[in-house]
Order: structure tokens, then sequence, then C-alpha cells
């Protein structure tokens, strides 16, 4: 009990360190080289064996966990347990804002796009994959402001992804080619209304 104890509070000072440096490197450059900063320095939290144990060990329920929303900056940091059933996401943006993923365990199968017809604010964009890659434990990506992306984690995976608001959009933006494809039981051609802030 003890040892757990001690690894809460070890993990609770690997994620503070993390938001405290966050809110430095954002301060000094919000653009995409400070969220780059921001990636790099995520990569040594991913693999720390107190900060997964404390906020995703054994137990931690499937879905997103949201550990902390600077009340100044607005990023926000998340982990995710993979959940059983939930498959790949749809091509997606988010909105205004940017993302970090990065990989705690096990693995999360990632892919690119890019539009090549229609625009994404008129629900008539049509996009093709541009590359694929896996995020394995340690490994962090950025998708600045507009790139669109999908996820694919396995179960039972845990990644950390940091928002860059806590408004965290999810914007699907698509369709593949002329195909349909739904996830989470919802046609993601049903993005949101409304073009960017
Ligand atoms: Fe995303």
């Amino acid at each position: 009990m003890f040892d757990r104890i001690g690894t809460q509070e070890a993990g609770k000072a690997v994620l503070d360190a993390l938001c405290d440096d966050a809110r430095s490197i954002l301060t000094a450059d919000p653009g995409p080289e400070g969220q780059e900063a921001l990636r790099r320095r995520l990569l040594p939290v991913l693999t720390d064996r107190d900060f997964l144990e404390a906020y995703g060990g054994p137990g931690t329920a499937p879905g997103s966990h949201r550990l902390y929303c600077d009340p100044d900056l607005g990023f926000t940091v998340f982990i995710y347990v993979g959940r059983a059933g939930r498959g790949e996401s749809p091509p997606h943006d988010h909105g205004d804002d940017w993302a970090i993923y990065g990989q705690s365990a096990l693995y999360t199968d990632m892919r690119d796009f890019e539009i090549v017809s229609g625009s994404r604010y008129d629900d008539t964009a049509i996009v093709q994959e541009t590359g694929s890659y896996r995020l394995n434990p340690g490994d962090a990506h950025l998708y600045k402001v507009g790139d669109i992306h999908s996820i694919d984690p396995v179960v039972d995976c845990r990644y950390v992804r940091i928002a860059g608001s806590p408004a965290d959009h999810f914007t699907p933006v698509g369709p593949i080619g002329e195909e349909m494809r739904a996830i989470w039981g919802v046609s993601f051609t049903e993005r949101p209304k409304g073009g960017p802030a």
C-alpha cells in the first residue's frame, strides 16, 4: 500500500513537471515550434513507469480521462485507455486546435490524409491517405491545426493526448474517396456545421 501511495505521488510529480514545462514552452511560443517542443518534452513521460501506473495502471476504465487543464493557456492533458469495439476513427482534424498523441502502452495505428477535392467547411471534402504509421510506446506525433488524421488504438493500449484547448475539438473530414465509412455508430459526414474560428 505504501508502494502504491509512493507511485501515485511519483506519477503526479511527473505530470506536474510536464505541465509546468508545457506552460513555459507554450508561453514562449504557442505556435508550431512550441508545439513541437512540447511533443519532445512529452516523450520521456510516455514510458515513465510511475506516470503510467498512477494514471493508466491496471483497472483504469476504458476511454478518455482528463488529467489536467491549464486555467490560463487552456492546453489539456488526457490519458486514453483503448476500448473494445472502438475501431478506427474517421479522418478528422481538431478544428482550430492542435493535438499531440503520445503512446504509453501497446500501440495505435495512425493515418494521415489530405483533401483532394471539395471543402472541409461545407461537407463536400473528399480525402485520400498520404501515409500510415504505428505509434509504439515512447512515440509521439504532433498534429498541427488542420492536419487530417485517423487513429486506430488497440484494445487496452494507453496513449496521452494533449489538446490545444479545453474545447477539445474533433471535426470529421471526409469521406475517403467515394467510400462512406462509419465509426462509433455515426456517419462521419455528420460533421459539425460551421467554418473555422
Ligand atoms: Fe485526432
